[in-house]
């Protein structure tokens, strides 16, 4: 079964099931969720539902939710391309009750769709569950209603250090709705190393969790205390690609359909054979994934923020294309590729291409022109350092040459050195000691204009013609700027990228008469 038949056979399932399907929430969390980098799983669009502080004209919900997992809680970037399963971008099938069902309905749906010869037919043997250890109805319901054999349904305790802390208890962030789980493991053949859930071997790739069913129970607030939600609910969440995998009978995501299709245009553009034995190409095919999906939700490479966790991985994607020598820029052409694979699930992908091949290529040129340097001070500074990377050289390469730390430390990686981080963090701290210094220096350049807002289409043009709306000179409104004056000048239309919260603003030329120019 191909990955986009899976995705509407789940929906479709859950629709049958009195589900209201749901469009998959922007990456974006709401502005006023401050616990949230980017939307992890499919409950997040959920939570005040959850919380009861919100209603909708629906109890059941169905999803295919896309997510990251990158910068934030759950922070799977830097084994991106080392593992079978590992993505900075994935997409989650999810069913959602609002204080209709709860535990019993919630397994029997899911053993009903693996397992259905009319669903999914997947060999009852193969699977196996595990409960959080306290949670003797999830239990009874595996062992009773479901008839899992009692050695396939594994209690899984508090065993990450305090309480509650567990695989089998889950928690979106710090605070908010959480409660104890149910995951349904697939076993994918004794010819491959691993072990089931709770012994020795469990990270093993032979047991491979496919489904997690969770009991929204609690509202953990600030303080750590579980308050009791006001209505019992599910959340669950199953990874696509993984189930895919399943399904084609592969073993690692990156060798179903989808995957392997963006690979192989990954070999094309980068110019190498297609293999899946090359980490760098599973690592950009990853990366134009989450790329392309923030764009077109609207974050921007920038220097901070979750603008930074994006310019991080365009960055490593680009440095990976390097290692396999593409030294042209080779990224953003894959946003056409990414648009004909999954397009139909998400049309922006389509509409927008133009615009997000643009800003990446615009990032790719702005990282060619240091990349090369920096490369090269890196392998000078490795054969040095034989063992250890210094704070210093980490800090310039990130300063002087725009390599963000994880770039460095995946580099290092590569050749087992490791990372003087202390180092690196003590440079940072004094350089941002240097910078309030200097900000106590910098002239309040705060305007009074009230005028029309200045409309920004630098995402499509690179000049264009605009009228001048207002002059300042040294904070004060003025009629004109005489020759050799510097001041703030506001237009109607501009192509540039204005400087805001980290970013460098965009330098270039206004002409007046098609004559005259200021920078
Ligand atoms: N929220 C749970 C998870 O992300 C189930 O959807 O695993």
């Amino acid at each position: 079964m191909k990955t986009a038949e899976l995705r509407s056979k789940f929906l479709q399932f859950f629709e049958s099931k009195n589900h209201q399907i749901v469009s998959s929430s922007s990456l974006v969390p709401p502005q006023d969720d401050k616990t949230l980098l980017f939307t992890n799983a499919g409950m997040n669009q959920f939570k005040d539902v959850f919380l009861g502080f919100d209603k909708r004209p629906y109890n059941r919900a169905t999803t295919a939710q896309k997510c990251v997992r990158a910068g934030g809680k759950h922070n799977d970037l830097e084994n991106v391309g080392y593992t079978a399963r590992h993505h900075t971008f994935f997409e989650m099938l999810g069913n959602f009750s609002f204080g209709d069902y709860f535990k019993r309905d919630a397994l029997l749906f899911a053993w009903e769709f693996l397992t259905s010869p009319q669903w999914l037919n997947l060999p009852k043997e193969k699977l196996l569950a595990t409960v959080y250890a306290e949670d003797d109805e999830a239990y009874d319901i595996w062992l009773n209603e479901i008839g899992l054999p009692p050695e396939k349904i594994i209690r899984i305790g508090d065993n990450k250090g305090s309480r509650y802390a567990s695989d089998n208890f889950w928690q979106m962030g710090d605070t908010g709705p959480c409660g104890p789980c149910s995951e349904i493991f697939y076993d994918h053949g004794e010819d491959i190393w691993g072990g089931p859930p709770g012994s020795a071997e469990e990270d093993g790739d032979r047991f491979i969790e496919i489904w997690n069913c969770v009991f929204m129970q609690y509202n953990r607030d600030e303080n750590g205390t579980m308050n009791k939600l006001p209505r019992p609910s599910v959340d669950t969440g199953m990874g696509l690609e993984r189930v895919s995998a399943v399904l084609q009978h592969v073993h690692s995501n990156y060798e179903i359909d989808l995957f392997v299709n963006l690979l192989q245009a990954v070999a094309r553009v980068v110019g190498v054979p297609y293999t899946q034995q090359m980490p760098s190409l599973k690592v950009i095919a990853d990366h134009i994934r989450s790329c392309t999906f923030l764009i077109v939700d609207g974050v921007l490479p920038s220097n901070e923020g979750r603008g930074y966790v994006l310019r991080r991985i365009i960055r490593r994607a680009v440095r990976h294309g390097y290692k396999l020598g593409c030294k042209q820029a080779f990224f953003h052409l894959l946003v056409a590729d990414l648009a004909k694979e999954m397009g139909e699930a998400y049309p922006q992908l389509i509409e927008k291409q133009a615009q997000i091949s643009e800003i990446l290529q615009q990032e790719e040129s702005r990282f060619a022109q240091t990349l090369e340097t920096g490369m090269a001070l890196l392998e000078n500074a490795l054969q040095k350092d034989a063992e250890c990377l210094s704070g210093e050289v980490i800090f310039k390469l990130y300063d002087t040459y725009g390599f963000p730390y994880d770039l460095t430390a995946d580099i290092a990686r590569e050749r087992n050195i490791s990372l003087d981080e202390e180092g690196f963090e003590r440079e940072m701290a004094a350089q941002r000691a240097r910078a309030r210094a200097a900000q106590n220096f910098k002239a309040n350049t705060q305007l009074s204009y009230e005028g029309k807002d200045t409309e920004f289409h630098g995402y499509t043009v690179r000049q264009s013609e605009s009228t001048v709306l207002a002059l300042y000179k040294d904070g004060e409104a003025v009629q004109q700027l005489s020759a050799g004056e510097s001041g703030a000048v506001v237009i109607d239309f501009t192509p540039f990228y204005a400087e805001s919260g980290g970013q460098v603003g965009d330098v270039g030329y206004i002409f007046i008469n098609s004559k005259d120019y200021f920078k």
